[in-house]
């Protein structure tokens, strides 16, 4: 293989007067006054159904952006059919070559197309500039380079031949026999493109299934992909219902892997069907999930204030919290309380939330009305019980766009649902505990919820960061000591979780690509 180094993409600052805001600005005036027209795509041909779906801006949901269709269950089986006809071509392809299209298109990305992937982000799914840009543009990048950069280093590793005149062994990276159905959530762009487009770099044919609420974005990526070179049949786009989805893949014989970001109930729906077929598949279908998370901050009395309070903030906040990284429960010592209190209050009253567009926004609204109803019952919840009070935020209003103001909330009950399940939205739960009981916290934070995606510690007290970062262990797939929970970067800190939080399988890491390939192990003897 060609050798080749990657550095992670720069972030662009969109400075007023800027090249880039020019040029960002252009973009986004060309996708908010237009309704896209979307089509399902299956090998090199468009389809379109009747049944037609929108996808509406969340800050503004009058205006849409795209119409797309929902692909039936005749469809995805003639897209199975037609992924099957193009997999062994596909396969015998390089991989050489397929890395060199993967850098060709990450540099299409980090270029001519960023601001169409940053704009149809921002409008699509309620992005702030720079939320879009460490993702649509820098997060999707980073994956494609380092994918291929890790791909490329697994095709070097070779098995020992202790007498080569007499026997060579060899391993033969094979994609997986059958297709790879790809499951992508609304609330990173690049999350879409990871899960899509690394199997299919490793040799395999995917199904693809956007979220509705990141249709546009999605799709800006298919057709960079295409661009690039990959065939038409590789990757198939389909845009449609979960259910005609997930019974139509689980239905095929050639199910080989189910790669998933999403919520727990339905990673757990496909593992049952996924159970209930084992009889008719060919192999053994590998999967992948990452779920959801109810993230924590446990501060420790010797914390830094500030810290603590620009973390949690950012954390719990950017993004609406919804990014499954987001830190939902604080854990914070009586003796700091008054402090933190104050300066989350006031950081809180800072924040700016309103249209995409305006570079001072800090937030905008969150993704639907599924969502935002679910996220307002919480806060209603919060008001009406009795061990619960909200000390920031409280207030939502979905009549032009689905806006939730950030929310702190303070309870007593350390077990109570605001801290024990995932809201998914901007809505942070505070527990405040007695200084001595600080050890007792970490048993709090570590078992009392099911999940185990991110977690992060405060402390300058060195010998508790040992003990709690030892203790911890097994509570956060991704673990901050001394910075907040969000943020990782591709091949920088690998993402995933464990327990109810997914396989753990750390999109952004070296074993991530070697995951989508079936090795066969070849002995020679002369
Ligand atoms: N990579 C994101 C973060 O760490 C989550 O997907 O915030």
């Amino acid at each position: 293989c060609t050798d080749f180094e990657v550095e992670n993409e720069p972030i662009w600052g969109y400075l007023p007067g800027s090249q880039e805001r020019t040029d960002l600005e252009a973009a986004l005036k060309k996708y908010a006054g237009e309704t896209a027209d979307v089509p399902i795509m299956i090998g090199d041909k468009e389809y379109r159904t009747d049944q037609v779906m929108y996808q509406p801006m969340p800050h503004d949901h009058n205006k849409k952006i795209a119409k797309f269709y929902y692909a039936t269950d005749e469809l995805i089986k003639e897209a199975i059919d037609t992924a099957m006809a193009v997999r062994a071509s596909w396969e015998k392809v390089p991989l050489e070559e397929k890395f060199n299209m993967w850098l060709k298109a990450a540099d299409l990305m980090a270029g001519k197309y960023r601001q169409d992937l940053n704009a149809t982000t921002m409008l699509g799914q309620a992005k702030t500039v720079i939320q879009a840009e460490i993702d649509a543009a820098c997060e999707l990048i980073d994956f494609l380079r380092f994918n291929a950069l890790y791909g490329k280093e697994g095709t070097k590793w070779q098995p020992r031949s202790p007498s080569p005149e007499v026997t060579i062994n060899k391993i033969r990276l094979r994609g997986l026999e059958g297709f790879v159905a790809a499951i992508a959530p609304f609330n990173f762009t690049a999350i879409g493109g990871n899960l899509a487009y690394t199997p299919a770099m490793m040799g395999n044919v995917v199904m693809w299934k956007p979220s509705d609420t990141a249709i546009l974005s999605n799709y800006t990526i298919y057709k960079i992909m295409r661009e690039v070179g990959v065939p038409g049949g590789v990757v198939n786009f389909l845009p449609s219902d979960g259910p005609v989805f997930g019974g139509a893949i689980t239905k095929s014989p050639h199910l080989a892997a189910v790669n998933f970001t999403g919520s727990v109930p339905t990673f757990q729906w496909i593992w049952k069907a996924v159970g209930e077929n084992l009889a008719i598949y060919t192999n053994f279908p590998r999967l992948v999930g990452e779920c959801g998370g109810k993230n924590f901050h446990l501060i420790h009395p010797s914390a830094d204030v500030t810290s603590v309070i620009n973390g949690s903030i950012r954390s719990a906040f950017e993004y609406c919290g919804q990014k499954c990284s987001a830190c939902s429960r604080l854990y914070v010592p009586e003796s700091l309380w008054p402090q933190i209190k104050e300066g989350l209050v006031s950081a809180q009253k800072n924040l700016k939330i309103g249209d995409v567009q305006e570079y001072d926004s800090f937030t905008s609204a969150v993704i639907d009305e599924k969502a935002f109803d679910r996220i307002a019952g919480y806060i209603d919840y919060a008001k009406s019980a009795g061990n619960a009070e909200i000390i920031a935020g409280g207030n939502y209003d979905k009549s032009k766009g689905f806006f939730v103001e950030p929310t702190i909330i303070q309870t007593t009950d350390p077990i109570d649902k605001l801290i024990t399940e995932e809201i998914f939205g901007p809505v942070l739960t505070v527990y405040v505990f007695p200084d001595a009981e600080v050890d007792n916290m970490i048993t709090a934070a570590d078992k009392s919820t099911p999940y185990a995606l991110t977690g992060a510690i405060f402390a300058k007290d060195k010998a508790w960061l040992e003990k709690a970062t030892e203790l911890l262990k097994n509570a956060a797939g991704n673990f901050y000591i001394n910075d907040k929970s969000t943020g990782s970067v591709v091949a920088q800190q690998p993402f995933g979780g464990a327990r109810m939080s997914g396989t753990n399988d750390k999109a952004g890491g070296v074993q991530y690509a070697l995951k989508w390939t079936s090795p066969q192990a070849i002995k020679q003897t002369f």
